[in-house]
């Protein structure tokens, strides 16, 4: 298998059109970040905020994930970030199921590239999609399983917090306890 360079799947997300989002979007969103990171940051799809700049997490969720990052001590240089699906769904609706089998081949690769050691899903849609189809995000939240050598775990996703104040000490509590993981590995 020829094994392509981080830029080559970049430029190859730039201009997807496996799937009828590139028919809506204003710019395709790679993932950003550290490629030597650890940790892996995995959300559902672009806002409306990062399909006009290009990059994840760029609008108020964003905002709310770096005070999060912040909080254990760790900034958008010391991770990476990304989404199942690269193009914005219209009016932020959930990614299909058919838009996530034709964008998940991307995230599998930047997974390959970034060999990481802990992947965080964000959200109920990315926790159903990486770690299991009937995953309870409300119940399993900042739990571990280990799997191919991978830590895989799960928070409520940013924009929850911003739905709901209330949340934000039990997202802040399972990024402690992310915090732990990354100290022990
Ligand atoms: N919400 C997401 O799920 N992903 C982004 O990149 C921004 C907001
Ligand atoms: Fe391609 Fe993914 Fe965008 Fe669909 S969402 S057009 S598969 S990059």
């Amino acid at each position: 298998m020829k094994l392509y360079t981080y830029e080559e799947l970049k430029s190859f997300v730039d201009r997807c059109t496996r799937c009828s989002l590139s028919q809506t979007r204003n710019r395709a969103v790679m993932g950003y970040g550290n490629l030597n990171s650890p940790i892996l940051f995995i959300a559902e799809g672009p806002g409306r905020n990062e399909d006009k700049d290009g990059l994840p997490f760029t609008g108020r969720s964003g905002e709310m994930f770096d005070r999060l990052l912040s909080g254990i001590n760790l900034g958008r240089k010391d991770i990476y970030i990304t989404n199942i699906v690269k193009c914005h769904p219209p009016g932020n609706r959930d990614p299909l199921p058919a838009e996530q089998e034709a964008c998940i081949p991307y995230l599998k690769y930047e997974t390959l590239l970034l060999s990481p050691k802990i992947i965080v899903c964000l959200g109920r849609i990315a926790a159903q999609r990486i770690i299991r189809p009937d995953y309870r995000i409300t119940r399993e939240h900042g739990t571990f399983i280990f799997r191919k050598n991978i830590w895989l775990t799960s928070c409520y996703h940013p924009s929850a917090i911003l739905r709901d104040p209330s949340k934000f000490l039990e997202v802040q509590e399972d990024f402690y306890a992310i915090q732990n993981k990354l100290r022990d590995i």
